[in-house]
């Protein structure tokens, strides 16, 4: 359970300039918001602060700009759906400090939503730079922290602000610890995680940490073809870690005196080039051409992880366990996104591919919950303190 302090503990927001940091950094396409989850996700936090008459001075960074403005990366899009979705306006700064910053919020009144331009036009935002933080943490009287997505980054608007004014958790951060905490010390059980995207190395340390957590660890995606490569079998032209091969091979040595049921795909799609056309076949883990790669779990280990959800108490999936961006290859994607969406169990998505198939398939409404954090919930799994929440104040 989170024991931090969170916005109900905050004694009177009227009139109180509230710092409220987010993490808009959505996806975009010509100027235009592909996907407004993160958006929509901040609402309940932002409307509170609004009701209550705080002044809300809202900071998120875009992309990644490293410490140079652009255009292209300016917020003022995502301030305008912001704006749409609450249905109020909200005024889009073209910087994030300054002169006309700090006159900008003392002119504010109650109620009103100020965004600061992208915090990462400064390099001291990623350089947690003490006197960045101390000049947007004038801008607030308090601090909230609703950037669930960036909290594992120790960054001037995440976590140096907070040495400054009090930092208090938005509803977001709450929901987001409460399911992924309570998924890993009370699971209803049987827990099992579905751990799958294209590199090992970024999913090491949360398949290490799951060990003896989970009742039954399933891995899918490229990566499973250095666990294949691990156990001496062809894996044709398939993607695979080299340097990665003597850890996985550990990794299911420790498996095997662990609690975990560790799971490899059984079967794999497999095709002689990597274009959404080429002509593709089935086969088992033994019979991978040489000049062939895998581009997605087969049937039979589809069906596994069906049998291995069907009875779930709780389902964590993390990556996605084929090339589901190609039509003919998120067969197996697509597949388990549909077997959690009709499952009783508590289903918890992390990793925006994940949240983007699901999105893809319409079944984002039958998850119990899809995690905003996609580097951040990785880093929550491996067991990691994410520096975003601890500088809140404790209960
Ligand atoms: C994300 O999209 O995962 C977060 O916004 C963090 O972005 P970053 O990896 O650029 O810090």
């Amino acid at each position: 359970m989170l024991n931090k302090k969170t916005i109900w503990d905050i004694q009177a927001c009227e009139g109180q300039r509230v710092l409220v940091r987010v993490d808009f950094n959505v996806p975009m396409q010509n100027g235009s918001i592909t996907d407004d989850a993160r958006i929509r996700a901040a609402l309940p936090t932002l409307q509170f602060l609004k009701d209550k008459g705080a002044k809300i001075i809202i900071m998120s960074h875009f992309g990644r700009p490293k410490g140079t403005a652009s255009d292209d990366l300016r917020l003022a899009p995502i301030s305008q759906r912001l704006s749409e979705l609450l249905n109020s306006p909200v005024t889009q700064l073209t910087d994030c400090i300054g002169d006309d910053v700090t006159s900008a919020v003392s002119n504010m009144n109650n109620g009103d939503i100020i965004m600061l331009e992208n915090v990462r036009f400064y390099n001291e935002e990623t350089n947690n730079d003490s006197n960045f933080a101390k000049q947007l943490a004038s801008l607030g009287d308090l601090f909230v922290q609703e950037a669930f997505g960036t909290s594992h980054r120790a960054h001037a608007s995440t976590a140096g602000v907070a040495q400054f004014i009090p930092a208090y958790a938005g509803f977001l951060i709450e929901k987001e610890l409460e399911f992924l905490d309570k998924a890993i010390s009370q699971p209803q059980r049987p827990l099992i995680a579905i751990i799958g995207g294209s590199k090992v190395s970024t999913k090491f340390n949360v398949l290490k940490n799951l060990l003896n957590v989970v009742d039954t660890l399933i891995i899918g995606g490229g990566m499973t073809y250095t666990f294949l490569k691990a156990q001496g079998l062809e894996i044709g032209t398939s993607l695979c870690e080299d340097e990665k091969v003597e850890e996985a091979k550990q990794f299911l040595e420790d498996a095997k005196s662990s609690s975990t049921n560790v799971i490899l795909p059984v079967d794999q799609v497999v095709v002689p080039e990597f274009k959404e056309d080429a002509p593709s076949q089935i086969v088992d883990n033994n019979s991978i051409p040489s000049d062939h790669l895998g581009v997605d779990i087969g049937p039979d280990t589809i069906e596994l992880i069906q049998n291995a959800v069907k009875d779930a108490g709780t389902v964590l999936w993390n990556g996605p366990l084929g090339v589901f961006e190609m039509k003919p290859f998120s067969t197996g994607t697509f597949s388990v996104a549909n077997t959690l969406a009709s499952s009783n169990a508590i289903t918890i998505i992390g990793g925006g591919d994940s949240a983007a198939a699901i999105a893809q398939a319409g079944l984002t409404d039958k998850m119990t919950h899809i995690s905003t954090g996609g580097g951040a919930s990785l880093e929550f799994l491996e067991g990691k303190v994410l520096p975003g929440i601890d500088i809140l104040e404790d209960q």
